[in-house]
């Protein structure tokens, strides 16, 4: 009877393996099963009172339903992060002819930052069915697709964010057009030739070249696999205005508090002049109660003031004068577990 179980044994691991083997392009949870979206918020090492490692993080995803503390560390190949990004690390997928992908970044690693592109940094991996789009705020990251996962040092001492989503193919074709107004720097990246007919703006953008602009910002909603909206806002450089409040604020129709890097001196100061206003966050706290200075942190986020409104976004700008010059975006969700989790984390902000 044994010599007869184990051929069924083996019949079973293989299909077992195939089936793992074949799980499609998601973003993937800090367990590595795949989800929707979720959210990184990777703590300053200073914080008020206390000294972090500068690579502790907060994670957050609608089965976690508020920010939970990562039991990794941001900078090993265990987390949300690493195993979402090892889908293209892994078994050399950068490689294949069968996925797009795209690492972009105006300070990529090892490399000075270009000012000439957008100030912009991200990830695109997609097949014909399905794939991610990772939107974060960590310089020089990440990492070289043959070097495997790696956190840089220069992305530990200030907070930062990042954002995936889990999209189907059809919204890559509207996510490479918000890209083209934005111009992100591709440092390495492949557009096959099976999806060339359908993305050649992503194929300009990946052999260097800039494709022609018709105008100078673009808005599409995007729908997540499992059909959560997220608004994409992209401006080019020749949009010369602070995005927050010269255009989201008064598109979204609500006075927005937001959380921006500012470096003394060419801060813009919370802005009350238009008919929806933008208010500067200067202190950040999350669960249980870690408090930070907006001076730490390098993240790039804005939420509604009033609860009604429910809108946050992630993106790639800070209020500081010279980025109203840059191209970026900002990636706009009116899920009330991302709310919740950003209105409860502003501490304090500049009311005008
Ligand atoms: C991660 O960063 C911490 C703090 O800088 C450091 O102590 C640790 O060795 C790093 N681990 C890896 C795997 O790089
Ligand atoms: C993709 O790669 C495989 C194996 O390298 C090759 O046989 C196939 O022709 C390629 N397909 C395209 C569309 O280039
Ligand atoms: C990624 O870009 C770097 C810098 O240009 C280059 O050295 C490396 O070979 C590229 N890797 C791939 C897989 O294209
Ligand atoms: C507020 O922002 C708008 C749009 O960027 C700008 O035109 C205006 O000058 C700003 N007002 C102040 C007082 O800075």
């Amino acid at each position: 009877m044994a010599s007869q179980l184990v051929p069924c044994f083996h019949i079973t691991v293989v299909l077992l393996c195939f089936t793992v083997g074949r799980s499609d392009i998601s973003c993937r949870n800090e367990a590595g099963e795949a989800v929707d979206w979720f959210i990184i918020y990777k703590l300053p090492k200073f914080r008020i009172g206390e000294v972090g490692s500068g690579v502790e993080y907060m994670y957050l995803d609608s089965a976690a339903g508020s920010w939970q503390r990562s039991k990794f560390m941001v900078n090993t190949t265990q987390g949300a992060m690493a195993n979402t990004l090892n889908q293209l690390y892994k078994g050399k997928v950068y490689m294949s002819n069968s996925s797009v992908y795209a690492l972009y970044n105006d300070g990529a690693p090892h490399q000075k930052y270009i000012r000439t592109y957008g100030h912009t940094k991200g990830v695109l991996l997609f097949d014909h069915s399905q794939g991610f789009w990772l939107s974060h705020t960590v310089p020089h990251f990440p990492s070289f697709p043959e070097r495997g996962y790696q956190y840089p040092s220069s992305g530990k001492h200030n907070g930062q964010t990042a954002l995936c989503v889990t999209y189907q193919y059809s919204q890559f074709l509207s996510i490479a057009q918000q890209l083209v107004y934005v111009y992100p720097r591709f440092y390495n990246c492949s557009v096959p030739t099976a999806f060339s007919a359908d993305l050649p703006q992503l194929l300009q953008l990946c052999e260097g070249s800039r494709p022609p602009l018709t105008a100078n910002k673009g808005v599409k909603a995007l729908f997540s696999v499992s059909g959560d909206k997220f608004v994409s806002f992209a401006k080019s450089e020749h949009f010369v205005d602070d995005i927050y409040t010269g255009w989201v604020a008064q598109v979204l129709g609500a006075d927005l508090l937001v959380q921006t890097w500012q470096t003394q001196g060419r801060e813009l100061p919370s802005n009350c002049s238009l008919p929806r206003h933008t208010m500067n966050i200067k202190r950040t706290v999350l669960p249980p109660s870690v408090q930070f200075e907006s001076h730490y942190d390098h993240s790039k986020w804005c939420v509604s003031q009033a609860y009604e409104d429910q809108v946050v976004c992630l993106g790639d700008l800070n209020r500081v004068k010279t980025q109203m010059l840059r191209g970026g975006g900002l990636i706009c969700s009116y899920n009330p577990v991302i709310y919740k989790a950003f209105r409860k984390a502003v501490d304090w902000y500049i009311s005008c």
